[in-house]
């Protein structure tokens, strides 16, 4: 595997609002819309107690696990506890993203992973909010050759 490289791992069809649980290179990942239809790819489990996130809600860009409802960002960062009282310190944990493109009618994962995320690595959280990152970046998705004689247009 290189761990630098973009994976395809669903057709951009098959991805919509709800999680869609997908493999990469033997982990469970799932990869959903946020509300601007950009494509996101989180690790495949709640790093709670371990319910599949393909049974996730998506709620804005949110991912809201289906068991204790626990709130994620896009970028993994963990916003909310229902159960913690109010003001209690939120559990040190986050879910692994991965950086996730659509191209070429399919979508795309970084097999990069975590490391690259945007927030890894950031000097602040305001850092990692506004998508700054000191870690690698991922090399750009692939160019693809189109194929005009496979298409009905062609
Ligand atoms: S298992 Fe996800 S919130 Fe508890």
């Amino acid at each position: 595997m290189l761990r630098h490289a973009w994976y395809a791992v669903a057709a951009g069809e098959e991805v919509a609002a709800a999680p869609k649980a997908v493999r990469l290179h033997g982990e469970d990942l799932v990869v959903y819309r946020d509300q601007t239809g950009a494509v996101r790819a989180v690790a495949g489990h709640c790093p709670h107690r371990g319910c599949s996130l393909a049974l996730a809600r998506v709620d804005g860009d949110d991912l809201v696990c289906a068991y204790h409802g626990w709130r994620f960002a896009a970028d993994g960062r963990l916003l909310a506890v229902p159960a913690n009282r109010q003001g209690a310190p939120l559990p040190r944990t986050r879910v692994a993203a991965y950086p996730a493109q659509e191209a070429a009618g399919l979508v795309w994962v970084c097999a990069a992973g975590p490391e690259t995320s945007p927030s890894a690595g950031a000097d602040s959280d305001a850092d990692a909010h506004r998508g700054r990152h000191a870690g690698p970046r991922p090399l750009p998705p692939p160019d693809l050759p189109l194929f005009p004689e496979l298409t009905e247009e062609g």
